[in-house]
Formats: structure tokens, sequence, C-alpha cells
């Protein structure tokens, strides 16, 4: 089958190629699913976990890619709640072999049932995206109605679904990021917009959470803003400033099959927008993933036509 591959760490995405390599097994408790659309995290290949297993092995060349919709082929010895032919998508496991290829392993309990109304292009814009947003707002930042929540990258993959699911909650959101995001962060919903290299962050007071897709001197300034019992939350590594009298939190996004419907259930009925950027081919991949040109969204990568 045809896969993406990455062997060198240093090299990025550039370091990508197109090849060929045996179709994958399923394991206990695994599905095989054949891939339709799959997305992909260029920090990704920074994380240990695409270049090695889960006691330190090396494990390349890497099939990076960690969401996908697509169909099941087959199911692993005592794999139960998913059947052959059934349309699906989730979050791959970060220590095995990914989705940006034809076919791919894994545990029945990543996926979800994909609607049929609901394509495989967007099926894949969701399971990264919309797993860390609802668990960073619901689990770790215990969002509650009326509250103020500051989304820094808020036009990107994530903080255009946390900006939305934040709305929908009754949350009051400030969007932050460069001065071309401003209109998409407004029509994803934000009330409010701070362009963070001409605006003063400070200006808009304080905030109940703070979701930050961005790290560095951004949060350490927005440490600064959270409110007595707010939240930091982090999807960029270790919290590097925490608030004064708050609580900070980094965390990795886990599957959830219950999460995903919840999620997959927003798209069908209007109230969340899926946030795409770009659509290309397994064959064009790693020349899309190396753009230079600017987008904001998802790339997502179409395989089975
Ligand atoms: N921990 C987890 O489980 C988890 C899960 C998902 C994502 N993440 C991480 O979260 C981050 C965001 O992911 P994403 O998929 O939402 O990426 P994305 O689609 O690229 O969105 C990030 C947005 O923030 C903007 N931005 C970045 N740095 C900025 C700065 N200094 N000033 C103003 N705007 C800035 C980006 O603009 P430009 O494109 O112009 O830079 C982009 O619009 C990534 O680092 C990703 O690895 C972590």
């Amino acid at each position: 089958m045809k896969a993406i591959i990455a062997t060198d760490e240093a090299a990025g995405t550039a370091g990508m190629t197109l090849a060929e390599r045996p179709q994958p097994q399923a394991a206990i408790n695994d599905v095989i699913v054949e891939v339709h659309a799959s997305g992909f995290v260029p920090t990704e290949l920074t994380w240990p976990s695409t270049w090695t297993d889960r006691v330190g092995r090396k494990r390349m060349p890497s099939i990076p890619g960690h969401e996908l919709a697509g169909v099941v082929t087959a199911l692993g010895y005592g794999t139960t709640g998913l059947s052959v032919g059934q349309r699906v998508f989730g979050l791959a496991d970060w220590y095995r072999d990914g989705t940006l290829t034809e076919y791919v392993a894994i545990e029945a309990r990543n996926l979800s049932p994909l609607p049929g109304d609901v394509d495989f292009t967007a099926g894949a814009s969701l399971p990264i995206s919309g797993l860390t947003a609802w668990q960073g707002l619901f689990q770790h930042g215990r969002l509650q109605a009326g509250q103020s929540v500051l989304v820094h990258g808020a036009a990107g993959a994530v903080g255009s679904i946390v900006t939305q699911l934040a709305r929908e909650f009754g949350a009051y959101v400030i969007g932050t990021g460069r001065a071309a995001d401003r209109q998409k962060s407004l029509e994803f919903g934000a009330n409010e917009f701070v362009d963070l290299a001409n605006d003063t962050l400070e200006e808009i007071g304080s905030v109940d959470l703070v979701f930050d897709m961005i790290g560095g001197e951004i949060q350490k300034r927005s440490a600064g803003l959270v409110r007595a019992g707010g939240t930091l939350v982090s999807v960029v590594g270790p919290v590097e400033a925490r608030p004064a009298d708050g609580l900070a939190i980094d965390f990795v996004v886990e599957s959830d099959r219950a999460q995903l419907g919840e999620i997959v259930q927003r798209v069908r009925d209007g109230r969340l927008r899926t946030n795409i950027g770009n659509i290309s081919t397994l064959d064009n991949a790693v020349a899309a993933f190396n753009s230079t040109e600017r987008r904001t969204g998802k790339t997502i990568i179409r395989t089975h036509a």
C-alpha cells in the first residue's frame, strides 16, 4: 500500500516521502480501516511518539498522521463494537503507524461511527481539534455558562472549535491571533479579537479561562489575566507561568468515543463548522505539507475516492 513515511526527525516535513509499505495486521481489539481522509499536525514530527514505541524502541520508517475517517475492512481477534463496512472516524495511537496511508490498524475504542451525512473530509478534520477543544474546555477548564474565555490562535484548527463550543455553552469569547485572522475568528463566533502584534492583550482585563495554543511570552502574559479561581489550559507543553490564584494544566488529547459522537452531532445539526484550509491527495501530500503559502485551517489528505 502507499503511505507517507518519515525517517529523519531533523528534516521535519521536508523529510517526508511517499513510499510502498506492507499492509498492516489487526492485533487484538483492532480494526483495519481503509482510510478515505486523514489529518496531520506538523508538530507531531517533533513528538517522541512519532519515532519510538511505548518502551522507547525506534520505529522507523514511521507513518505520521493521527486522525482519520474511513471504512472498516477487517476486525482483529476479539474486537467488538464495530463491524466490517462501517464508516468510522477517530484518533490513532501516537505510538503506532498513523493515517497518511491507505490502510491503518487501530484499536476499535479509538473510533466512533461516522454518520452517513458527514463526508470523510469533514470527519477527518474533527478528531484532534474537536477532542482537544472539548477536553480543554469542559474536563480541564470546567467551563461554566457566563464565564469568559481567552482563546489564543482562535482562527486555527483547535481555536475555531474552542470558540464555537465555548459560545454554544454560554461563554464570552476573546479570540487572538494575527491581524489577518480577525475576520475569520469573528466569523467562528468570537465576541472580540486581539491582534497579538498590534493590540495590547492586557486591555481585555481578566478572564475565567485561558485556552493556549501559542505558548511562550503570550502564555506568560496571559497567566496574569486569569481571575481568582480561574484556569490556564495549555496544549503546547508544560505551563511556563501559573496564575497567581488559579489553576494551570497542560494535557495531550485522548481518544473518547462519546465525545466524538457529541462533536459529529454538532456538525450534522449546524452548531459546529469545520475549519479546512486545503484538501490534497496522498500523492501530493508531501508538497501540501511543505507549501510556503499561509493557510489557516486543517490540511486534509484524501486517499480512497
Ligand atoms: N496537546 C494536545 O493534545 C494538542 C492537540 C492539538 C493541537 N496541539 C497543539 O496546539 C497548537 C495549535 O494547533 P492547531 O492545529 O490549532 O494549529 P493551527 O491550525 O496552525 O492554529 C494555530 C493558530 O495560531 C496562530 N499563531 C501561532 N503563533 C502565533 C503568534 N505568535 N501570534 C499570533 N498567532 C499565532 C497561527 O497562525 P500562523 O499559522 O500564521 O502561525 C494559527 O492561526 C499546535 O502547537 C499543536 O501541536 C496540541
